[in-house]
């Protein structure tokens, strides 16, 4: 079976094609970031404008890619949620209208469980159960995953998401937008020691996320230093590290507190090669293994959409013909397959 993997919950028109048997076949990716750049963020009508230019001609892209017709197609996958409302509704109606039309079945995906599928993606698929941390720009979840849309929250953040600490942090530090990656590629040239800034409730029990307070103290110490490009290094250095170290303890505790060994991380703070580093080593040292997508599949994707989307099709999902965007979408609420 094949499945086309639509995805444009955010500031990415991501579309895919995946075969059961052969894996992902077409990977189209477009990026709206020049759009954006000049407003320091995501402006949510240019975002969904923008995917109605892109989504169709990427769809046709995609199929010569993989030398398909629409008549080699089996569904439509979409990202029904959560995500921006308008954003969403141009992948849900585009994806709802063009199954109808080639009269194959649709299938809404939930934008997290896109993520949290990711890395079933790679040769090394890990078993379930497992523990995932999902980090992406409007999400921070720790959980426990015993099969598919077998999800059981554990933690979550109760302010920014750690891509959005990021990104503010980044801003703050006056790089350009989306400043997570370029952030963390300046920590690399940051001193180790020169700014030690807090771990938020790492100190008490419990598996739930702080992150707007060390954007706060990273604002504090910005005020008080000088601005020379190491300064601004160290400050990167140390809030990576901070974040990395508060995300390591707290999956370190769900997976004794579940008493297991298989750790998943995916969404776009995936990408970050620190995060990657320090749980291989913490994982490697508690007997287990980390899994993560590869960096293009942890960002926003359309491939993990086909993918989380033929899970679905396979279990029999076809959408009514009315298509629904659900921005706010707990992941704890989907049916397991
Ligand atoms: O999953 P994603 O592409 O979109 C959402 O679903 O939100 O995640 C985007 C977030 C942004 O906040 C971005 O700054 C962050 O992921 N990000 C990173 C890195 N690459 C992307 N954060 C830290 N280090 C990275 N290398
Ligand atoms: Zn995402």
């Amino acid at each position: 079976m094949r499945i086309l993997g639509i995805e444009t919950s955010c500031d990415e028109t991501g579309i895919a094609i995946f075969d059961e048997e052969k894996g992902i076949l077409a990977h189209r990716l477009y990026s709206q970031i020049d759009v954006h750049a000049d407003y320091g963020g995501v402006v949510p009508e240019l975002a969904s404008r923008d995917h109605v230019r892109k989504t169709l001609p990427l769809i046709e892209e995609a199929l010569k890619d993989a030398n398909m017709t629409p008549d080699d197609l089996d569904g439509v996958a979409y990202t029904a949620g959560p995500g921006l409302v308008g954003a969403l509704l141009v992948g849900c109606s585009i994806g709802r209208s063009l199954a109808y039309g080639w009269g194959i079945p649709a299938v809404p995906v939930h934008h997290m469980e896109g993520h949290l599928l990711a890395p079933m993606l790679e040769d090394d698929v890990p078993e379930f159960p497992f523990i995932a941390l999902l980090v992406s720009g409007g999400h921070t979840l720790l959980v426990r995953v015993d099969g598919i849309g077998q999800y059981q929250m554990l933690g979550e953040s109760i302010d920014d998401a750690a891509g959005e600490a990021f990104d503010k942090t980044a801003k703050l530090l006056g790089l350009d937008y989306p400043g997570g990656p370029v952030l963390a590629k300046m920590a690399e040239q940051g001193t180790k020691g020169r700014f030690r800034f807090p771990r938020p409730m790492t100190d008490r029990p419990g598996l739930d996320f702080s992150f707007s307070g060390l954007k706060t103290f990273a604002a504090n110490t910005i005020y008080k230093e000088d601005d020379s490009e190491q300064t601004k290094a160290d400050i990167a250095y140390a809030f990576q590290e901070a974040v990395i170290d508060t995300l390591t303890i707290k999956c370190k505790r769900a997976l004794q507190q579940c008493g297991l060994n298989r750790l998943v991380i995916a969404g776009g703070v995936s990408a970050n090669k620190e995060l990657r580093v320090k749980l291989s080593q913490v994982m490697k040292k508690l007997n287990g293994n980390v899994y993560y997508p590869r960096p293009e599949y942890c960002t926003d994707n359309g491939a993990m959409i086909a993918f989380a989307g033929m899970q679905r099709l396979k279990a029999g999902v076809d959408a009514e013909l009315t298509f629904q965007a659900t921005p706010r979408w707990p992941l704890d609420t989907l049916p397991p397959v």
